[in-house]
């Protein structure tokens, strides 16, 4: 929003510059406000409004050196917890702004474990472990094996660069392959999306996700299938997937040698790869879906009106691709 402003011809005088600098952290609180308190009515309790982001499951990110950092939390079994009753930020007392990847203070006296006289919670030990606090509220993909190219290289979680958006394009994992964003549109002509076969993912808590293909007969007790959307064209009547699996032997053996390329000739290896593709815009690649200009069909896909919906009017979206950085309002003390 600031290059936004910077960029503008301005032959405003200074006041009103001011104001408007002033002015738009309030009304970006107030659409924060009306968003957690009218749309996400069934997250009444989240006052905070943490849970209108942290709600969903598969939303994390890479993280050194373990691999993973879960940061969903579902609401229902945060609420059914030891600590449901308190608001988020009584324990993690330094967010006030989105994003606030690297805000990991906790505390945990404000209301309990003071150790005072009369105080019904212990005071914790020193060195007390509060690792995997959330751990029963979190749902994620462990492990989805596929034979395209791009995993060949790529983790299941590729995204890292941008610290508000990554966590949410992750989360797309578990529900469509990369071309399905990345594939260049002007390349193809009539593309559709549909699901491909099924796959067998492991979870981590609760699966969720969808399930399409009707081969349950291959599925094992312990293993959850789920079906992911791929990217189509379709030329002289025919059909074909843009899933690429055709450039997957190639990949790993570049793999395999590419230690011993010279940059140049990795350069253009990995320009073959990426022939195809393209990098999307954060402020471009939410609309292209969760708008009801969206290039899926949700209807066709099998969506119910009331997902269709959601997905079409998703209220974080503006909030994740148009501010650099906003300040949490508050709407109650802490
Ligand atoms: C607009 C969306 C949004 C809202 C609202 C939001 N968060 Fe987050 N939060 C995120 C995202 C996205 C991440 C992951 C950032 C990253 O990729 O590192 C995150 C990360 C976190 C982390 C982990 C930080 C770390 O680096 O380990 C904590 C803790 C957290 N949020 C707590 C909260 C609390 C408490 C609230 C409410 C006061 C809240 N969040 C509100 C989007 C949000
Ligand atoms: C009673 C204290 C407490 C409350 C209340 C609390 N948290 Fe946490 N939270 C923690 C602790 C402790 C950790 C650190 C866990 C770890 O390091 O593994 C944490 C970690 C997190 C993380 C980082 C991911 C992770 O698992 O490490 C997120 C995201 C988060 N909390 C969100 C929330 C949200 C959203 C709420 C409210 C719905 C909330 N927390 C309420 C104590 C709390
Ligand atoms: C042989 C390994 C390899 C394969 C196969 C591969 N990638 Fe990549 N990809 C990379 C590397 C390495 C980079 C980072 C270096 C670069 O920017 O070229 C990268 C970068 C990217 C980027 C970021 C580009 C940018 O402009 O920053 C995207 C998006 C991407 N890959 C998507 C894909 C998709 C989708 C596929 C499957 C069709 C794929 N990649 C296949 C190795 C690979
Ligand atoms: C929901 C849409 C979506 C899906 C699915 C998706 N991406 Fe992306 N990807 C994006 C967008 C948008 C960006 C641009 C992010 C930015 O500017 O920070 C991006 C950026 C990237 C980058 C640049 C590095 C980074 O950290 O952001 C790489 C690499 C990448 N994608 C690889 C992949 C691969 C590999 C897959 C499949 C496993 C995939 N993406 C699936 C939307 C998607
Ligand atoms: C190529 C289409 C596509 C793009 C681009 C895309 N999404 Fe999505 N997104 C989906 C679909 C489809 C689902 C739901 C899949 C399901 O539930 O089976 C989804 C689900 C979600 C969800 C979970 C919603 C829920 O109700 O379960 C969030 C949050 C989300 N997307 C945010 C984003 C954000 C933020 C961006 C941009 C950075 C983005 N998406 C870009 C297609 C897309």
């Amino acid at each position: 929003m600031e290059t936004h402003l910077k960029n503008n011809i301005d032959f405003r005088p200074g006041k009103i510059k001011k104001m408007k600098k002033f002015l738009f952290p309030i009304l970006m609180a107030m659409t924060f406000c009306f968003i957690v308190l009218t749309v996400n009515n069934v997250l009444a309790l989240d006052e905070g409004g943490c849970l209108t982001c942290h709600q969903y499951p598969g939303l994390v990110r890479f993280a050194k050196p373990d691999g993973l950092k879960a940061l969903h939390i579902d609401e229902v079994k945060y609420f059914n917890s030891p600590h449901g009753k308190l608001r988020c930020i009584q324990c993690h007392i330094t967010i006030v702004k989105v994003p606030h990847a690297g805000e990991t203070k906790i505390d945990c006296t404000t209301e309990c474990h003071k150790g005072d006289k009369g105080d019904k919670e212990k005071k914790l030990p020193e060195n007390y472990s509060l690792k995997g606090f959330h751990r029963q509220e979190q749902s994620f993909i462990v492990k989805l094996k596929d034979e395209s190219s791009c995993r060949a290289c790529h983790p299941l979680y590729p995204h890292s660069d941008n610290t508000l958006v990554r966590g949410f394009l992750n989360l797309h994992a578990g529900f469509m392959f990369c071309e399905v964003c990345h594939i260049n549109r002007n390349k193809f002509i009539n593309l559709s999306y549909e699901w491909e076969s099924s796959e067998n993912a492991e979870f981590s808590g609760k699966p969720f996700g969808t399930f399409y293909n009707p081969r349950t007969k291959n599925a094992h007790k312990d293993s959850h299938f789920i079906s992911r959307i791929a990217a189509f064209t379709t030329s002289n009547g025919k059909k074909r997937s843009l899933t690429n699996i055709w450039d997957t032997a190639r990949a790993k053996a570049f793999l395999g040698k590419e230690k011993n390329l010279k940059p140049d000739a990795k350069k253009k290896e990995l320009a073959y790869f990426h022939k195809d593709i393209e990098k999307k815009e954060i402020s471009v690649a939410c609309n292209e879906c969760h708008s009801s200009k969206s290039i899926l069909d949700y209807n066709k896909l099998g969506f119910d009106e009331r997902k269709t919906k959601d997905l079409i009017y998703l209220n974080i979206k503006g909030l994740v691709t148009k501010y650099k950085t906003f300040y949490l309002p508050h709407l109650f003390d802490r």
